[in-house]
């Protein structure tokens, strides 16, 4: 063991400052295997609140088998690319991206003095276990799909028997949902001050068990600035989600621009609520990067008020003025609009039409509207059908898969495009009928899955199951997976991220984890692993709140560390 003696009274100092709280008796630098800067004779012990013994992978992965060795990861952890897929920028951005989350802690001005000290004894030999990160993805096809390939093989070696973690894929979205879990394996030792992965080797083969595991976001009950969506779309690739279903507009509130028909944006809030195309473009790029869709919804006919703001024509009078009025041609025109200037902006191949809460009290009232279902024979109710089934042609001949909310299914289940993809919310039961009938079905039960709902304990989140009710397989394949609702009534800037989180974490591991995880003790096997993927969120920023809060988003109730709340 080489041991290093301070000789200059500057790098003495310097060390008394950093390491006070313990007593600093030699700086030693061992061989490669070991602690790469023994600083002190305190022996390691716990200083985080968790347990090393505990595997505190979020969600957890398909298969994966675990050791008993510890390894040091080298601050300047190098990535080493191959396959037809490795040139990716993609892959070269989250590497970066994950560096720093990985390494944040060895980033100060002090770590890089004793790093450069280090680096100049040991010249060629790494003083770490782990040295390089080596990611294969096999195709360079970086189009992101509905049902693109999440999976991964994780390999992290024995102690001294490699230096080097590899992730191989086929796809650079499976190495992402890779790095993802490498990052959570890799922890920060306070006592040593490196970076540490326990209970090495790891060996992890991972796949999501549902290709749809969705967020959605309304951005119409209260505008969220670019960033704020950044930020939940960054923190929902912790998470492994895959979906951001961005309600755009509703009745309160048009924020988007729309080229075509430029005054629909005049029922924004204010002029400085508002996205334009490039702010749209630029939150379907970023999504991308992470390896998440963007599904963006345009709710017709209902749900629409705010868009006759600009072109007052739109309502059936100004005095009733929901649902789009269905006599007029100007509607189908404006609504083909939107369509084809969204069909710009966002390229999944889902597009949500709406069509939840229907009240045709204003065709019905409307003198106009009356004449002209009278003329056409039809009742308020076949109006409605009318309405969405045009909706449907349309994103159809643009190419999209048409999902609605389940009225439209409850209402008139064989009218509906066969391409639909029901879209349950008002309970349970919804999706076994659906996918009966041959359609495919998104699970957002709303009892438990609509975040607003702020008196469903993340128990209840984590035990909600979307194949309930479904038996055969070729129904089960129906079910394309789930997505969590943050309607924002009652959330904004100020709190929606605590109201996301943790609850979010808690669907989107019954989205990605195999199902059997719920047949155990939960308090036992998920809560401990939720907690702590809570503190995780809170490290990098994201203000998740307490797990076992009686009502969600609400601060902690007294004093206690993150991993207990
Ligand atoms: C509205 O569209 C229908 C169907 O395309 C057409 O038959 C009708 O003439 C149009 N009405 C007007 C007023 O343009
Ligand atoms: C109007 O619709 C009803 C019920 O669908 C049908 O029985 C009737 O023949 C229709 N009348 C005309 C004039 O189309
Ligand atoms: C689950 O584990 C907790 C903590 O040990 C215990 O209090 C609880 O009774 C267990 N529940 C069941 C259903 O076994």
């Amino acid at each position: 063991m080489f041991v290093f003696k301070p000789t200059s009274s500057l790098l003495f100092l310097l060390l008394s400052i950093s390491y006070s709280a313990s007593s600093v008796t030699s700086l030693t630098v061992p061989p490669r295997g070991g602690a790469p800067l023994d600083l002190t004779t305190t022996p390691q012990q716990q200083t985080d609140g968790d347990d090393d013994s505990l595997t505190y992978l979020w969600p957890l992965p398909a298969e994966f088998t675990s050791g008993g060795d510890t390894l040091s990861v080298d601050p300047a952890l190098t990535l080493s690319v191959a396959g037809n897929g490795g040139g990716s920028a993609i892959l070269r951005e989250a590497f970066g991206r994950y560096r720093g989350i990985v390494f944040k802690n060895t980033a100060g001005v002090g770590f890089s003095f004793i790093r450069k000290l280090r680096e100049r004894l040991v010249s060629s030999v790494s003083a770490f276990d782990v040295d390089t990160l080596k990611i294969t993805v096999h195709s360079d096809n970086e189009e992101l799909q509905f049902g693109v390939d999440e999976s991964y093989t994780l390999l992290v070696p024995k102690a001294k028997e490699s230096s080097q973690v590899t992730i191989e894929a086929n796809t650079v979205y499976g190495a992402l949902r890779g790095l993802e879990t490498f990052s959570q394996l890799c922890s920060f030792d306070y006592t040593t001050k490196t970076v540490k992965i326990y209970k090495a080797p790891w060996s992890i083969q991972d796949k999501p068990r549902f290709a749809y595991r969705g967020l959605m976001l309304d951005t119409s009950r209260h505008y969220l600035p670019i960033d704020v969506i950044k930020q939940i779309i960054e923190s929902m690739s912790y998470a492994k989600l895959n979906v951001l279903h961005w309600h755009i507009i509703d009745e309160q509130s048009f924020p988007l621009e729309i080229p075509t028909y430029p005054n629909l944006w005049k029922g924004s809030y204010t002029k400085w609520e508002r996205y334009t195309v490039e702010d749209a473009y630029e939150i379907v790029n970023f999504a991308k990067m992470r390896g998440i869709n963007v599904m963006a919804e345009v709710d017709v006919p209902g749900h629409a008020e705010s868009w006759g703001a600009g072109y007052p024509d739109l309502w059936p009078s100004p005095y009733c003025r929901e649902p789009l009025d269905v006599s007029k041609n100007f509607t189908f025109d404006v609504i083909s609009g939107i369509l084809a200037d969204m069909r710009k902006l966002f390229p999944f191949e889902l597009f949500h039409l709406g069509g939840d809460e229907v009240n045709t009290d204003c065709w019905s009232s409307t003198s106009h509207v009356k004449e002209w279902l009278q003329s056409h024979n039809m009742t308020t109710r076949d109006a409605y059908q009318y309405f969405v089934l045009k909706a449907q042609e349309m994103a159809v001949s643009k190419n999209w898969s048409p999902v609605n909310w389940e009225e439209t299914f409850n209402t008139f289940p064989s009218k509906l495009h066969p391409k639909t993809i029901v879209h349950n919310w008002l309970g349970p039961g919804v999706c076994p009928k659906v996918v009966a009938k041959g359609f495919r079905c998104i699970y957002s039960n709303q009892g438990v899955w609509y975040l607003d709902h702020l008196d469903v304990p993340w128990d209840e989140v984590y035990t909600a199951e979307p194949l309930q009710g479904i038996h055969t397989a070729s129904e089960q394949e129906l079910v394309i997976g789930g997505e969590v609702c943050m309607w924002g009534e009652t959330a904004d800037t100020s709190n929606v991220q605590q109201t996301i989180w943790p609850r979010a974490a808690a669907a989107a591991e019954r989205l990605w984890s195999q199902r059997d995880s719920t047949s155990q003790n939960i308090t036992l096997i998920a809560l401990p692993r939720l907690q702590n993927f809570r503190c995780l969120l809170n490290r990098r920023g994201v203000p998740a709140a307490p797990v076992t809060n009686y009502y969600a988003r609400r601060a902690p109730v007294g004093p206690g560390s993150c991993y207990e709340q």
